[in-house]
């Protein structure tokens, strides 16, 4: 039988981050809540939970983020790994945006943090906040209410969303694709790149690559399954093979990253393409959620970006 390795964050520093976190208020919180109850307001038939996803402990809990309690200490613990101050970390994807979106979407947006802070910046925007626990979503449905912040919460898979394409005009994901398996990552790009209008925008804020691949020990700190496929990557060739064009990966901190990443405008041929997939397309061709979605322009620009 295998014997499971501790790795170096539960053996030394999940005690010390323990010690810093108010564990009675956390269990305050998590009883006060009907996490079945609440996680069915969210829950779709149609979202199958992809193995990757369901067969990893992540951060060290058992069942991932399929539990309430990923949901309840998740901000407590990630505000202390995120060097030197995770308000400034995710506050270098706000500062990222080149677009003036009206509509936004956050893939696996967790516990809401970032998605958050993007209302709080475009607070004329829709913004849909999708991730694949319920119980996330809870949470961050309770943290947007707190707030007074209108955000629709969106069980799904970003690899499908299923909402209509060209639908978006800034799609962001912080701290996935350390996550996901690369392969999973390519696919949510080329989702990205269906979703979002022409001129729109994709955002990416997670562990640097460069960094993480010279730093092997750091990837013995947390329970993370695909962060050494991660570290491997390029997220700027990941996402000019989703088609994206502008790209560009900017250092934060050191340890972490932004990658953006433009919507180009389609080539005669690309056009052409579609306008023949138009004529021979069938019913059965369209997407599960395109019915208020349509009908935007593209989005403008930032003359001063
Ligand atoms: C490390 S957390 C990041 C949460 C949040 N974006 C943040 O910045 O704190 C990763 C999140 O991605 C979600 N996730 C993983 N794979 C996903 C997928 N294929 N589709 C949607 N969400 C996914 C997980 O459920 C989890 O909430």
């Amino acid at each position: 039988m295998a014997v499971r390795q501790d790795t170096i964050w539960e053996r030394f520093l999940s005690p010390v981050v323990r010690y810093f976190i108010d564990e009675e208020g956390l269990r305050r919180y998590a009883e006060s809540v009907d996490w079945e109850k609440q996680s069915d307001r969210f829950r779709r038939a149609d979202v199958t939970i992809p193995a990757y996803y369901s067969t990893q402990n992540f951060h060290g809990i058992q069942g991932g983020y399929l539990k309430s309690g990923a949901a309840v200490t998740y901000d407590a613990v990630t505000q202390y790994v995120l060097p030197p101050n995770e308000a400034w970390v995710r506050q270098a994807l706000i500062d990222a945006v080149k677009v003036q979106p009206r509509r936004i979407l956050d893939l696996g947006c967790g516990t809401g943090s970032t998605t958050l802070m993007l209302k709080q910046t475009f607070p004329e925007a829709e913004v849909i906040g999708l991730d694949l626990s319920p119980y996330m979503l809870v949470r961050a449905s309770h943290k947007a209410e707190s707030a007074a912040l209108n955000i629709h919460w969106r069980h799904g898979n970003a690899e499908k969303t299923g909402f209509a394409s060209d639908s978006f005009d800034l799609v962001t994901a912080a701290l996935l694709f350390h996550e996901t398996p690369s392969r999973v990552s390519q696919a949510i790009l080329q989702e990205s790149f269906r979703l979002l209008r022409v001129g729109g925008q994709v955002l990416i804020l997670d562990g640097n690559q460069k960094a993480l691949s010279q730093l092997e020990w750091l990837n013995n700190v947390f329970e993370e399954p695909y962060i050494r496929e991660y570290a491997a990557g390029n997220m700027d060739a990941w996402m000019g093979a989703a088609g994206f064009e502008t790209v560009r990966t900017q250092d934060v901190w050191w340890i972490h990253q932004v990658s953006s990443g433009i919507k180009p405008i389609p080539t005669a041929e690309e056009i052409a393409e579609v306008n023949m997939q138009h004529y021979t397309a069938t019913p059965t061709n369209k997407t599960l959620d395109n019915n208020d979605l349509q009908g935007f322009p593209s989005p403008a620009f930032n003359t001063t970006a």
